[in-house]
C-alpha cells in the first residue's frame, strides 16, 4: 500500500508517498481503509523537528475517516464495512491499523472530509472552550478565530451565550460575523482595538495563535487562569493549557451528529487528493485560511 513518510526533518517537500507493507490488525485492532485525513499544524511542528521529535523515518498525520476492512482477534465494536472516524500516530496512507478505543462510528450522512476533521481540531476546540466555561455576560476573545481550531472554538464559545470577539485578517471578517463573532484585526495595535471594543475588559481568552495574543491578554489584565492556549506557550507565560487527549469517543460522536444536523457549521478551506499531500501541507503552512485543509484518499 501507499503511505506518507519522511526520512529527514524539514518543509512539506520532505514528505514522500512510498510503498510499504500493509499493516496487520493485532488483538483489539482494526484495519481501516482511509477515505479522508485531516492535516494540522501539529504535524508540521513535528515534521520540522520541534518536540515531540518523531523518530525517522516517520509517518504523517493524526486524524482520519474510513471503512473497516478487517478486525483483529477480540475486536468486537465494529464490523467489516463500518464507517469510522479515528486518530493515531501516524495515519496518512491508503490503510491504517487502529485500536478500538481510538475509533468511533461515523454517521453515514457525514461527508468523509468533515468526519476526518473532528479528532484533532474540533475535539480540541470543544475541550478548550469547555475548560473555561464561559457564561452569558462574559466577553471572550478567540484568536485565529477562523482557523482550523478557531472556527469551531468560535462556534462553541458563541453558543455559551457569551459575547465573542475573534481575531482574523479582513478576508475572514464576514465569515466570523456569520458565526456570531465580532471580528477584529490581529497585529500591531490589537490591545487598543480590544480596549475600544470591550472597555470593561475580557473575561476569557482562548488562544490558537501564540505569543502576541497571550501578551495582549496579559497587558489587558486578563488573569492567567482565564487564558487558555493550545499554541505551545502555556509554560512560557504560566497560562492554562487544555487541549485534546487521545479520542473522547462520546464527545467525537456528539460532534459528528451535530455536523450532520447542521447545529455545528463546517468549512473546508481546501481538499487535495493524497497524491498532492505536499501541496496540501503547503496550503496549510501558508498560515492564512478558514476552516480545515483535508486530504481525500
Ligand atoms: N494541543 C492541542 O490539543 C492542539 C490541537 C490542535 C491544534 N493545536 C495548535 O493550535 C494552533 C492553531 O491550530 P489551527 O489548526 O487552528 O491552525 P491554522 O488553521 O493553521 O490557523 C490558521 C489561522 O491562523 C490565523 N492567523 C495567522 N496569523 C495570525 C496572527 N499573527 N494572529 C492571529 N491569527 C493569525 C489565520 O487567520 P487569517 O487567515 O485571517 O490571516 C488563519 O485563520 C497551532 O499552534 C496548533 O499546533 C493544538
Amino acid at each position: 500500500m501507499i503511505a506518507a513518510r519522511y526520512a529527514r526533518y524539514g518543509g512539506p517537500e520532505v514528505i514522500e508517498l512510498v510503498e510499504v507493507p500493509e499493516p496487520l490488525p493485532g488483538r483489539g485492532e482494526y484495519l481501516v481503509g482511509l477515505r479522508a485525513a485531516g492535516i494540522n499544524p501539529a504535524d508540521v511542528k513535528v515534521r520540522r523537528g520541534a518536540t515531540p521529535i518523531a523518530p525517522l523515518p516517520s509517518g504523517v498525520g493524526r486524524e482520519f475517516a474510513g471503512v473497516v476492512l478487517a478486525a483483529g482477534e477480540g475486536a468486537s465494536d465494529f464490523r467489516v464495512g463500518d464507517e469510522v472516524i479515528g486518530t493515531g500516530e501516524w495515519v496518512i496512507g491508503e490503510r491504517v491499523v487502529a485500536p478500538e478505543h481510538l475509533l468511533v462510528a461515523k454517521p453515514t450522512a457525514l461527508p468523509w472530509t468533515w468526519a476526518a476533521s473532528i479528532p484533532v481540531a474540533i475535539q480540541t476546540a470543544a475541550v478548550a472552550v469547555a475548560s473555561q466555561d464561559p457564561r452569558p455576560g462574559d466577553t471572550v476573545l478567540v484568536s485565529a478565530a477562523a482557523g482550523g481550531v478557531g472556527f469551531f472554538a468560535s462556534q462553541f464559545a458563541v453558543r455559551t451565550g457569551a459575547r465573542v470577539i475573534g481575531t482574523a485578517s479582513e478576508r475572514n471578517h464576514e465569515l466570523l460575523r456569520e458565526l456570531g463573532v465580532e471580528p477584529v484585526n490581529y497585529g500591531p495595535g490589537l490591545a487598543e482595538r480590544l480596549r475600544e471594543l470591550a472597555p470593561d475588559g475580557l473575561d476569557v481568552v482562548l488562544d490558537h495563535e501564540g505569543r502576541a495574543t497571550i501578551e495582549t491578554a496579559l497587558e489587558l489584565g486578563v488573569p492567567r487562569e482565564r487564558i487558555n492556549t493550545i499554541s505551545g506557550y502555556d509554560g512560557w507565560y504560566a497560562v492554562r493549557y487544555v487541549g485534546r487527549k487521545g479520542l473522547d469517543r462520546e464527545l467525537v460522536s456528539g460532534i459528528a451528529q451535530e455536523l450532520v444536523d447542521g447545529r455545528l457549521r463546517m468549512r473546508v478551506e481546501a481538499e487535495f487528493p493524497l497524491a498532492r499531500i505536499v501541496d496540501a501541507y503547503r496550503r496549510l503552512e501558508s498560515g492564512h485560511l478558514a476552516g480545515k485543509v483535508v486530504l481525500t484518499v
